[in-house]
């Protein structure tokens, strides 16, 4: 594969899709999760090009903690192109709880997948960060030159740092290899197939849960912390199109913010009260201010993205809630809570 390398500052540039033409075969790991079955679905829907071919796997088919494992899949299947979602992933008290635990099995994943990758030369991986990795004191809005520039919010160093990790290893492997691995920063991510565990889940699958309980049981809805943190909340749907562009056009190693823009930041306040609307919930919202608030805010910048795609259109935020609440009430039973 010839490159094209150009350097800008300190960044690595580079005309990533290289001259590689024939159709992709994708392997996408975390496939089950969340993001994944968002990208399952866009793939269903019509977003695969003909001759392309779409693996999605889950920890069923391979723990990726374990080199051997994920060696054996990606020989199996030989993949050309990659977008590697597999995480131990988790809400604030989660991450508060079992920093070690993020740490540990996130590096060895994120190092176990972009290896394999390389050994059966595949030519694109495409792996995910979070917004919530970038420094906590920072000015704003963060972007993407700012990741490694001071230590991470203490509630989730772990995942922080080994998050952080992914984007040194894909610098690494383009300075050595020329390899084509880069990486996507999404802010919140909600949506169908979310994980709704009040205690372990983020924010709003969280609140949807327990809004959807107060609801049945005509008790106060209790948010956790003051309400006024604010957060930018990106559709799984929305993301899923946004990825597949990624794999397919953008050039560069370093990695893209993907975000609504800054204008659309809402408080955790109004997003409870989104939630309380779509359900129709009628009853009395608390805010349990014992209850930790995590990072006041971590507006990102969604300029480079702009720069790229000045045209994609976002899911308005409470439409995409309200799909969300839909698919959680019709989905109960089998929901992950
Ligand atoms: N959710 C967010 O708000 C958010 C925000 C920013 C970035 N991200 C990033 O987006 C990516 C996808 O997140 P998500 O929300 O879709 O997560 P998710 O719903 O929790 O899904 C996690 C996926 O990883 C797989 N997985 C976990 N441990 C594994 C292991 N040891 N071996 C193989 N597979 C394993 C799971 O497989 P099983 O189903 O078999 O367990 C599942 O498919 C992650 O990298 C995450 O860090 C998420």
């Amino acid at each position: 594969m010839r490159l094209r390398r150009r350097h800008i500052g300190t960044g690595i540039h580079m005309n990533c899709q290289g001259d590689y033409s024939g159709p992709m075969k994708v392997l996408v790991t975390g496939g089950s999760g969340l993001v994944g079955r968002a990208i399952q679905q866009v793939i269903k829907e019509g977003e695969a090009k003909k001759g392309e071919e779409w693996i999605f796997i889950s920890s069923k088919d391979a723990n990726l903690m374990n080199m051997e494992e994920t060696r054996a899949m990606f020989q199996k299947h030989r993949p050309t192109h990659v977008i590697h979602l597999a995480a131990m992933v988790g809400g604030l008290f989660k991450n508060m709880k079992y920093n070690l635990d993020f740490w540990r099995n996130n590096i060895a994943i994120n190092d176990n997948v972009l290896q394999a990758a390389h050994e059966v030369e595949v030519v694109k991986v495409v792996s995910c960060l979070s917004t919530c990795i970038f420094p906590d004191k920072t000015t704003y809005p963060i972007d993407e030159t700012m990741i490694h520039n001071g230590p991470p919010h203490e509630s989730n160093f772990g995942y922080s740092y080994a998050k952080r990790m992914i984007d040194v290893q894909n610098r690494a492997y383009f300075q050595q290899y020329g390899r084509s691995y880069t990486a996507v920063i999404p802010t919140n991510v909600f949506g169908p197939h979310d994980n709704f565990s009040i205690e372990d889940g983020h924010v709003l699958p969280g609140l949807i849960h327990k809004a959807y309980i107060a609801h049945k049981e005509e008790k106060p809805l209790v948010v956790w912390g003051s309400g006024t943190p604010r957060r930018q909340f990106i559709y799984s749907l929305d993301l899923a199109r946004l990825f597949l562009w990624v794999l397919r056009e953008y050039p560069e190693v370093e990695p893209i913010i993907l975000s609504v823009g800054e204008e659309d930041e809402v408080s955790i306040r109004e997003a409870a009260d989104a939630v309380v609307q779509a359900l129709g919930f009628k009853g009395e919202v608390v805010y349990d201010t014992s209850k930790a608030d995590g990072q006041f805010k971590k507006t990102a910048s969604n300029a480079k993205l702009r720069r790229y795609l000045p045209d994609f259109t976002f899911t308005p935020f409470r439409q995409a809630l309200k799909e969300t609440c839909d698919w959680f009430v019709a989905n109960y039973d089998t929901a992950r809570k």
